[in-house]
């Protein structure tokens, strides 16, 4: 892989359920250390698109190459290996498990205790509250702080791109703000980032570049703020 060869080239990916095709040749690219926003109406396929690039369908044309390897339809957990981590919609947590349980569950790939007790004190620079709550029951924090260790979860096994879905989907608007600004942190502290978002300003605000999806397939891209800017992009997705 060349220094300035994408981290993540998603490309003309025809993917969706039973017979049905959702996506359209759909392309998406990231780069290290990138925040890449991907927005568009409900139904535009946004969970479908992530959903074929970690592994969980099966696209039927085109392909993924992560890191330089070609990755397509490989399973989720060896997809994970490979250092791409997925954060589904919906903030899931095991809520009878404390937070440091959940945590360990996330790096149920590796095996090295050291390795595993480095990753979480990443995450506990990363995320106090979580490291103050440990031993909680996950089930019984708030929404932003499920969420914060849905994404813990994630950096369990110090992965090269993290894809999220949704993360500030059903949170109240301090969790929200407190989510962007995690995201932001993470980028700060090295980490490259792929979301979809419904909040789609502030996703794009954050973002070095951005994806409008529409009907399965590419409507626009560009850098973050000029989509925000862009009369049409307003009009049709930001309500103005
Ligand atoms: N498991 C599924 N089985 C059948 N159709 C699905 C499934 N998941 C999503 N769809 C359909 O695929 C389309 C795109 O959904 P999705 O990728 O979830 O969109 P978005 O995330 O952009 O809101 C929608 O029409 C949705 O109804
Ligand atoms: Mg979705």
């Amino acid at each position: 892989m060349t220094a300035d060869a994408p981290l993540l080239v998603a490309e003309d990916l025809t993917a969706g359920y039973g017979r049905m095709d959702i996506l359209h040749r759909v392309s998406l690219t990231v780069h290290e250390g990138e925040i890449v926003s991907v927005i568009g109406p409900n139904g535009a396929g946004k969970s479908t698109a992530f959903k074929t690039i970690v592994g969980f369908l099966a696209p039927r044309t085109g392909r993924v190459v992560f890191n330089g390897d070609v990755i397509t339809g490989l399973r989720p957990d060896l997809v994970l290996r490979r250092g791409l981590a997925y954060v589904p919609q919906g903030r899931i947590v095991f809520p009878q498990m404390t937070v440091l349980e959940n945590l360990e569950m996330g790096a149920y790939i590796e095996r090295d205790g050291g390795r595993i007790a480095a990753a979480l004190e990443r995450v506990f620079a990363l995320f106090p509250v979580l490291g103050e709550r440990r031993r909680q029951k996950a089930g019984t924090m708030s929404g932003g702080e499920q969420q914060m260790v849905a994404i813990g979860r994630a950096l369990m096994t110090a992965p090269r791109l993290i894809m999220l879905d949704e993360p500030s989907l059903g949170l109240s608007p301090k969790f929200v703000t407190q989510i962007f600004d995690k995201l932001v942190e993470m980028k700060a502290a090295g980490f490259t980032l792929m979301l979809v978002e419904q909040n789609a300003a502030r996703a794009l605000a954050i973002a070095d570049r951005g994806y409008v999806l529409e009907l399965g397939r590419n409507r626009f891209e560009g850098p973050g703020r000029t989509l925000l800017d862009d009369p049409e992009v307003k009009r049709l997705y930001l309500g103005g």
